[in-house]
């Protein structure tokens, strides 16, 4: 953890803060000891359940992996997503189920998107107790009402909301917020702007930390990731490679093999599956 003196000297380089998504116990595992912050996103509803995007997700849904991914668990804070409807209508309702994902999960807070036009439910869910972690720019659940991803920070007059929504939430109470889909010139002013760090994606390297949804980074997701992804692995067709000798092997009498074979002959010892 960096201290004040830290910040003091000039050529100080803070650490940048390493976040990606999870929704399940094994990936939780495997992530947990190379980052700051796991992320239970509502990008679940498109990445696991291949949703459109990510409105149709419920607040079971975000439990039930909430739950899974703190079973592994993992030694940095977990953070879930309040899904779309959850807690737009009113400051009772946000509150309420904060609680219930609190609840229900065990996880470290949660994170809701919007700005100014959510700075009453921020303030009153972290008054309840519950870390927030904000999320503005580009907010995947206005992507019905907005008709598609639209990146921000495009002109003055949105780079100006852009700065207001971020002072709200940080007024509001968020200790860290996720700035998603913005020209990165308007991220950096925007992170300079506040105290509270800013977690980019699609947004900028200035951005106090990073994160994106893990099976994006892995190579899972797409034919041509996009611009904002690199991937660092190529899972998609590792699988492809994995099943199709599988299935050759199968079809060809190679699988299973010996050692596959459990036996009741007394010199052979049975391994049971643990
Ligand atoms: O749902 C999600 O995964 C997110 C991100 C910031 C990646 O909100």
């Amino acid at each position: 953890m960096a201290t004040l003196k830290d910040y003091q000297n000039d050529n100080f380089q803070p650490h940048k803060l390493v976040c990606l998504t999870a929704y399940t116990t094994p990936m939780a595992k495997s992530l947990a000891p190379h980052v700051d912050l796991l992320l239970v996103g509502d990008s679940v509803g498109t990445v696991l359940y291949g949703m459109e995007n990510t409105t149709g997700v419920t607040l079971e849904m975000m439990a039930a992996h909430g739950k899974a991914v703190m079973r592994a668990e993992p030694e940095c804070p977990v953070i879930i997503d309040m899904p779309y409807g959850s807690y737009e209508d009113s400051v009772e309702e946000a509150v309420k189920n904060a609680q219930f994902l609190m609840a229900q999960t065990g996880a470290d807070g949660v994170k809701l998107e919007g700005g100014v036009d959510m700075r009453a439910q921020i303030k009153a869910i972290v008054e309840a107790g519950i870390p927030v972690m904000g999320h503005i720019g580009l907010q995947p659940q206005s992507v019905v009402k907005e008709g598609g991803y639209k990146i921000k920070g495009k002109d003055d007059m949105q780079v100006t909301k852009l700065i207001a929504d971020a002072l709200a939430v940080e007024a509001a109470g968020a200790f860290m917020m996720v700035i998603e889909g913005t020209v990165h010139e308007a991220a950096a002013v925007v992170t300079d702007a506040i105290d509270i760090p800013t977690i980019g994606i699609g947004a900028s390297a200035h951005c106090n930390g990073q994160i994106l949804v893990t099976d994006d980074l892995l190579g899972m997701l797409h034919d041509v990731p996009p611009k904002f992804v690199t991937e660092y692995a190529t899972l998609r067709q590792d699988i492809d490679g994995a099943i199709s000798k599988w299935a050759a092997d199968v079809r060809e009498g190679v699988f299973p093999r010996i050692e596959n074979l459990y036996t009741v002959k007394p010199e052979t010892e049975i391994k049971e599956a643990a």
